[in-house]
């Protein structure tokens, strides 16, 4: 047993979507959540600065006394899960080994799209690791750059969401019957994306899939927290408005949450 939180990081609110996964599957974990929003989005970002954005962002949670770092972004664990994974002594994961995986196993006819940010599909990390297990899956990506400005700034349910959600997805319509969503801001448009790409389409939330792989971690390490601790807390820190991530996570979690803002 171990009651140290599992701490998370994402440029802004979309790591949300993978706490949500785990309140729901894990709920005696303790978390520690911490949100870049004011430098978000990182997908436009070179490398080198995504980089080092995310280190401040680890070293933040290593603050915290974490037992376990979860990288709740694609962008990030496209570029700096594997170093960080190489230099800290505690298990870190990322989302993208589980997307792919689940890409996989869902795939019916072997036409797999990939939606991610700018740095994510410039990567080529989603083909790469999905067909390096399974080489006879077709991929195609696509940068979704409009996105993830439309969940930080809590339009999910405007006109302007569906309008360049539709346009953006277009070229995909037809053309795969599974989609990973490969930003973990991306859930949050989930009912728009499916309407657009068909009933048909089998959507992948890559921070959802990760959830499960915590889960194997913590019983491999025997590192659970225990149901028995006398209260199971939430924290979570933003660099941008405390009030505006309230408002996205009270609605997303469907429960009120304390957060505080924090510099890096
Ligand atoms: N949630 C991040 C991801 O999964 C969004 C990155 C961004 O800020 O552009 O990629």
């Amino acid at each position: 047993m171990d009651n140290r939180p599992i701490g998370f990081l994402d440029s802004g609110v979309g790591g949300l979507t993978v706490v949500r996964e785990l309140m729901r599957q894990l709920p005696y974990e303790n978390i520690v959540y911490v949100g870049d929003s004011a430098r978000a989005p990182y997908g436009p970002r070179p490398a080198e600065q995504i980089r080092e954005y995310t280190w401040e962002l680890v070293n933040f949670l290593v603050t915290k006394n974490v037992k376990m770092i979860v990288f709740a972004c694609n962008t990030a664990t496209a570029v700096a899960w594997e170093e960080v994974k190489e230099a800290l002594d505690i298990p870190v994961l990322g989302v993208i080994l589980p997307g792919s995986s689940a890409a996989i196993k869902s795939t019916t006819k072997g036409h797999v799209g990939v939606i991610g940010t700018p740095m994510t599909v410039t990567s080529d990390i989603y083909r790469q690791k999905i067909q390096l297990l399974a080489p006879a899956v077709e991929v195609i990506s696509l940068a979704c750059p409009k996105f993830v400005p439309i969940v930080e700034s809590n339009e999910i349910q405007s006109s302007v969401a569906k309008k360049v959600v539709y346009e953006t997805l277009a070229p995909l319509v037809g053309k795969v019957d599974t989609l990973v969503l490969g930003c973990t801001h991306y859930p949050l448009l989930r009912p728009i994306i499916q309407n657009v790409m068909g009933p048909s389409v089998k959507l992948i939330d890559s921070g959802a899939e990760c959830v499960r792989d915590i889960s194997v971690l913590l019983n491999y390490f025997e590192i659970n927290s225990s149901r028995y601790q006398e209260k199971v807390r939430h924290y979570f820190y933003t660099t941008a408005s405390p009030e505006i991530f309230q408002e996205i996570a009270s609605v997303w979690l469907k429960q009120k949450i304390n957060v505080e803002h924090v510099t890096l």
